[in-house]
């Protein structure tokens, strides 16, 4: 048995995990910073990082006792160390350098969005191994989070070929940004969520799902963001910070509200399972038919989404692979079970490893 521990800091969550085999999760600490930021309805890099270093060493003891194992049980030690707000990231990347190095184990830096497809195969102590895994290939991914919203062509679950991506925000963000437009606060997307389950979508004009040219694997938001500004605040007078608005946010009732965030959620949802559907067909007319659907990435954390995706699955007569809520948002427990992967192939990195902003994909 292998037992790898990992840790994640990219963004807002100061995590760590242990898991076995890649697949096993004896503990997985996740601490949330969303009430550090709330007030500034966004992350601030400043604080975050700030907030990584006070956190990650208790973190870490805690995901150690909760797995009952001590440094010296764990073969090797993971990271993620790309992409994300440079100065969180380089928290625990310096973290896991020094365990490596003291302990003597091998370091594996994990990118955080290959992480996220693994989050689906990570099951819990006594559950049986999911069915899917190790899980046939090729794959189509879908990585739906705040910075991410891309479809990949995936050989395995290291080898990812980006098919579509984001022209502008991505959903995560456009759900945050919708949030702050309805005046529901942060974290958005959870909140839309929950008021889109409450609203009804018929009761409004739809809002535009920009699907961008025939054959466009390419995502688009940030026309729908401002198709509820509009329809939020009515027709601006001037431009950018000077424009000035009919209406604001708290004349809206509450079930207006509700039914606004309801036609938010149909449209950015409808969006993504119109080009889930696109992405299937034309792999399949190349012939590169995908044996499976995964999802990850926070947004998949999606009440409306992880319907609507099994609902494709099942007219393309493929399974979908959909994390765990708890292992949607950002954990380390995705980063350690990924990093097996790696360590069974003899992939570990030097104490030279870098945090890097951007992704490899
Ligand atoms: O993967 P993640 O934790 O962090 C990044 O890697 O970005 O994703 C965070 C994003 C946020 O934008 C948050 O609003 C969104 O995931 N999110 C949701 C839901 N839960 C989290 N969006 C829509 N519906 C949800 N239930
Ligand atoms: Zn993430």
């Amino acid at each position: 048995m292998t037992l790898i521990l990992g840790l994640e800091s990219s963004c807002d969550e100061t995590a760590a995990a242990v898991v076995a085999d890649g697949v096993q999760v004896r503990s997985n600490v996740v601490w949330s910073q969303h009430a550090l930021h709330e007030r500034y309805l966004g992350v601030v890099p400043e604080i975050a990082s700030r907030a990584h270093l006070e956190r990650l060493t208790p973190v870490v003891e805690q995901a150690l006792a909760e797995a009952g194992c001590g440094l010296h049980n764990l073969d090797a030690i993971a990271v993620g160390n790309r992409p994300g707000l440079i100065g969180s990231l380089i928290v625990a990347v310096a973290a896991a350098k020094t365990l490596a190095w003291s302990l003597g184990k091998p370091l594996i830096g994990i990118d955080h969005v290959e992480a996220h497809l693994w989050a689906a195969s990570l099951i819990d102590a006594g559950e049986e191994h999911p069915s899917h895994h190790p899980g046939r290939f090729p794959a189509l991914g879908l990585v739906v989070s705040g910075g991410h919203t891309s479809l990949y062509d995936m050989a395995g679950p290291t080898q990812l070929r980006r098919i579509g991506s984001t022209i502008d925000d991505a959903v995560g963000e456009a759900y945050d940004k919708a949030a702050n437009i309805l005046g529901v606060g942060y974290p958005g997307g959870p909140r839309i969520d929950k008021l889109a389950q409450q609203g009804d979508a018929s009761h409004i004009e739809p809002l535009p799902q920009s699907t961008l040219d025939r054959d466009s694997l390419d995502f688009s938001f940030s026309g729908l963001k401002t198709a509820l500004l509009y329809r939020v605040r009515g027709q601006p007078v001037g431009r950018g910070k000077d424009a000035t608005f009919e209406r604001c946010a708290d004349d809206l009732s509450d079930t207006h509200r509700a039914d606004l965030a309801a036609a938010f959620q149909h449209a950015a949802v409808g969006v993504l399972i119109t080009k889930l559907g696109r992405a299937i067909e034309q792999l399949d007319a190349q012939g590169r038919r995908p044996q499976r659907v995964i999802l990850g990435g926070g947004v998949s954390a999606n009440s409306l989404l992880r319907t609507r995706i099994a609902e494709v699955a099942t007219r393309y007569s493929l399974p979908a692979h959909i994390p765990k809520m708890r292992y949607c948002v950002d954990n380390a427990a995705m980063v350690a079970g990924l990093a097996h992967a790696y360590h069974t192939a003899g992939h570990t990195d030097t104490l030279d490893l870098p945090a890097i902003a951007t992704t490899r994909h």
